[in-house]
């Protein structure tokens, strides 16, 4: 059984700006939507700090699945009692260079991070960019080319510059498409001629409500043409930047954790066809350019009538196909007839262990999901997060032996090189969520942690910042330079 990969696999890490950057009011950054959400825990859901127009002050949750939508008379505000953790995140505004030397080291070939919307337009709707919000995402390519590290750019990642999402609730309008397409063009002429691969939106197929869509309702009519809105605007970005960077490659992002039916009773394996069903939608219509003859069946599922079309809508879709499929895979989830998917957030599966955030650990699961995408799509495919968030316990030196972590990877990874060398899967490369610890994005806090590198940092910003490397990293590297074979011991 071999592991070794083919030639030019682009191995890497990934991760989000609000979770990772920080430098909040630095270098002319403008609000973001993620500015305004305080930081929680799994028993402690995070927050959007509202205020309504009478002066009472209300917490709309926005955990994963945001659950509240935001009543359309409040208005965002920051308070001084709460943390609001992307406004620090982990600083890599102020230790990219750093942070690239140490990702270096481990034989990085690829570095997936997002731009800050709001770092380039602050309002979203400005004239012209701001220059020094350019400059620096110029200096951290720049540094990443001096370790031959090609960047992945995540354009859109559940995010808006907060004015956008207020003023027009966000992806509802299609005002907003102007404004994403303006932003794109911008990032392409300034960055095309060092970045290849790009994905125009994360995770778009995951309902996440007021915030990272900016529209105020998670569900029904307003997500789906708000859905639409970011299709149309995904095309039109994916054409520009073909015209404008002939070598570019697109992707999107899709959150494609397995999904089994729990039992083999047939309205059980009709139900997960029809959960399954929402995911594929996002795919298909993006990865092939056009809605599928099941998405009636979506929109009457949701109690959705239907979408309202602008004339050119289908011809865009046509012509800003992607040219691979990426997806994040985290665990496996099982559904039956009845249940929600989308709030259960998970149900249990008696053959699986969980990580302490209740997540099933399910490699072959990623080797089922690359290939159903392969297969569906018939394009290469790219994973794009994958990881184990954990519970470190730093020793007085902060260092860090994660055993439980190279044994999630080692099995993923396989995983993956078995869909790759013995089921015949096209894949461009991995980038594992987050090589360098950060903020959890469902969760809001720090004690949630993915890295290859520790940071001193609590849930509420305290610490050195100090990177230290975990046992994790050695064994890393040793994979990458290995292009995979050492995964066989
Ligand atoms: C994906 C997101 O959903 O999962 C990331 O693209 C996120 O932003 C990652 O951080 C892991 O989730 P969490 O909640 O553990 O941070």
């Amino acid at each position: 059984m071999t592991y070794q990969l083919p030639e030019g696999f682009l191995w890497g890490g990934a991760t989000a700006d609000f979770q990772f950057e920080g430098g909040f009011g630095e270098g002319g950054r403008g609000i973001l939507s993620h500015d305004y959400e305080t930081d929680g825990s799994q028993e402690n859901p995070r927050h959007h700090t509202m205020k309504r127009s009478d002066g009472s002050i209300i917490n709309p949750r926005s955990s994963f699945f945001y659950a509240d939508p935001v009543p359309g008379d409040a208005t965002p505000i920051f308070l001084e009692n709460e943390y609001y953790p992307s406004h620090k995140a982990v600083d890599f505004y102020h230790h990219y260079k750093e942070d690239i030397k140490l990702m270096a080291g481990m034989g990085f070939n690829v570095f997936r991070f997002s731009i800050c919307w709001s770092r380039i337009f602050p309002t979203g709707e400005e004239l012209e960019p701001n220059e020094a919000g350019l400059q620096f995402y110029d200096d951290v390519i720049n540094e990443m080319a001096k370790y031959g590290m090609e960047p992945l750019i995540t354009i859109c990642h559940d995010e808006m510059p907060m004015q956008l999402a207020l003023k027009y609730d966000g992806w509802s309008s299609r005002k907003v498409i102007d404004a994403y397409v303006k932003y794109c063009k911008v990032l392409f002429e300034r960055y095309g001629d060092r970045c290849r691969y790009w994905l125009t939106f994360n995770e778009i197929n995951a309902v996440r409500g007021f915030g990272p869509m900016g529209t105020r309702q998670s569900g029904g009519q307003e997500r789906y043409q708000a859905d639409h809105h970011m299709f149309v605007a995904s095309a039109m970005a994916v054409k520009l930047g073909h015209e404008l960077m002939p070598n570019s490659q697109f992707g999107a992002m899709y959150a494609m954790s397995e999904l089994y039916a729990r039992t083999c009773k047939p309205e059980d394996v009709f139900h997960r066809m029809q959960e399954r069903r929402e995911n594929w939608y996002f795919i298909d219509i993006m990865g092939r350019g056009y809605y599928p003859s099941y998405s009636k069946s979506v929109w009457r599922n949701r109690g959705v009538s239907g979408i309202a079309f602008e004339p050119g809508d289908e011809e865009i879709l046509r012509e800003g196909q992607l040219d691979f499929i990426s997806f994040s895979y985290y665990r496996s989830n099982t559904t039956q007839a009845g249940d929600d998917w989308f709030n259960v957030g998970g149900s249990p599966n008696p053959y699986l262990e969980e990580t302490p955030w209740g997540w099933a650990v399910d490699p072959l699961g990623l080797r089922h999901v690359m290939n159903d995408i392969f297969d569906r799509i018939q394009k290469p495919i790219f994973i794009v997060e994958n990881g184990m968030g954990a519970v470190d316990v730093a020793d007085e030196n902060d260092y860090v032996e994660d055993d439980y972590r190279i044994d999630y990877l080692k099995k993923h990874l396989q995983a993956m090189a078995d869909a790759i060398n013995l089921d015949g899967v096209e894949c461009l490369g991995y980038t594992m969520w987050a090589p360098i610890d950060l903020v959890s994005l469902s969760t809001g806090e720090m004690k949630k942690r993915y890295g290859f590198i520790y940071v001193d940092m609590d849930d509420k910003g305290n610490g050195s910042l100090k990177r230290t490397p975990k046992k994790s990293y050695e064994w890393m590297k040793e994979i990458i330079s290995s292009n995979g074979a050492k995964l066989a011991e």
